[in-house]
């Protein structure tokens, strides 16, 4: 029998979604979405996980569910075809979460490579707080509650999903098949994996102040797009040009079609053409720059726009969300059941168990 395809996802609301989200996960999510070969697809506002490392602010976490929710429609998931839904308000992954931490050890914690990055990056060396410690653990939890098959997640989030997998089979080996091992996918393009941020550095964050919004006014973007990080070689026009590392080049590897070619720069076929020229000399940063704003302008206004529609009616999000919530607490708590069945730790609804007990002892009486 083929396994049944679920598709589950999220993101932590600590600001409001950038374009390393689209192309990384948004983009394919939608594209998802539309291919209707799947059983059920969820996607998530990790509220509680990005509590884990913003205990201190939990107003920002809040004023972010929204941002994320509006950026998700914005983009075109469509909750008719996918239940959008906010992780706190799913109590059964908490207890799933406390479940499964049983099945990992502290030393297999401290090993995972992004949680060990994101300990630097917050200066927690001193005292790592255990629920940020732990979230890989409720990582699983958010996708075993579903019995999610397939993951579009950016690749940063590959050591969780083998957290994920490594705690199903663990699971499944002690109590016998009960969890679905989840599969990550990336995107296809390369450039889309990790988009650098505006100032050339390894990833976008808002911390930096590098990123390009997905709610940007077209101004914005065409700031962000005309002061971008390039070749700082590359002085003068005639100068030859590097590709590697330079985030104009990056950012045409993972927007640009062959079709942006025939409207904005007839004058290359495509991009290959296009790098040759910089690479020999005599093609200019600003001409460049003006393709590639071009492009983006192209692809975010229809976004920005639908996000305008989306913001005249926040109650009507907040009542899809709730109903997106309820929806998937019915499936986490099929799980749930499921898992304490395996456990044993569902007393009262195992009536042989009663019964057993109660002839044993009153064969002893
Ligand atoms: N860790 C993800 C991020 O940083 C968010 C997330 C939480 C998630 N739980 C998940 C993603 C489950 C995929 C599946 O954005």
């Amino acid at each position: 029998m083929k396994k049944e395809k679920i598709i589950l996802t999220g993101d932590r609301p600590t600001g409001r979604l950038h374009i390393g989200h689209y192309v990384g996960s948004l983009k394919g999510r939608v594209e998802l979405q539309n291919a209707d070969d799947y059983s059920k697809m969820f996607v998530f506002i990790a509220d509680s996980q990005a509590l884990t490392d913003n205990i201190d602010n939990p107003e920002k976490v809040r004023q972010n569910v929204i941002e994320v929710a509006l950026d998700y429609l914005a983009c075109g998931l469509d909750p008719e075809k996918a239940t959008i839904f906010i992780q706190s308000q799913i109590p059964e992954l908490c207890e799933l979460t406390f479940y499964y931490m049983d099945l990992v050890s502290v030393s297999r914690l401290q090993r995972n490579p992004t949680v060990k990055t994101e300990i630097q990056m917050r200066n927690f060396e001193a005292s790592i707080p255990v629920g940020f410690f732990t979230y890989p653990i409720s990582q699983a939890a958010d996708i075993t509650a579903f019995r999610a098959t397939t993951v579009p997640v950016g690749e940063d989030q590959e050591p969780m999903l083998e957290q994920a997998r490594e705690i199903v089979r663990r699971f499944n080996h002690i109590y016998g098949e009960t969890l679905v091992e989840p599969e990550i996918l990336l995107p296809q393009n390369a450039a889309c994996l990790r988009l650098p941020g505006t100032d050339g550095k390894a990833k976008m964050s808002k911390s930096l102040g590098n990123c390009i919004y997905l709610s940007d006014t077209a101004d914005e973007v065409q700031k962000k797009v005309m002061s971008m990080y390039t070749d700082p070689g590359h002085i003068r026009v005639q100068d030859p040009g590097k590709i590697e590392g330079n985030t104009v080049f990056t950012y045409l590897d993972a927007f640009s079609r062959p079709e942006h070619f025939e409207r904005y720069l007839p004058d290359y076929p495509n991009l290959a053409e296009l790098k040759a020229h910089y690479q020999r000399g005599g093609l200019g940063d600003v001409k460049v720059k003006r393709f590639l704003n071009a492009i983006m302008q192209e692809t975010l206004e229809p976004i920005r726009n639908r996000r305008k529609e989306f913001e005249k009616d926040i109650p009507a999000i907040y009542e899809m969300l709730r109903k997106g919530c309820e929806v998937a607490r019915a499936a986490a708590a099929d799980t749930l059941s499921d898992v304490k069945k395996a456990m044993k730790i569902n007393y009262f609804d195992d009536k042989e168990l009663i019964e057993e007990q109660a002839r044993r002892f009153a064969a002893n009486q």
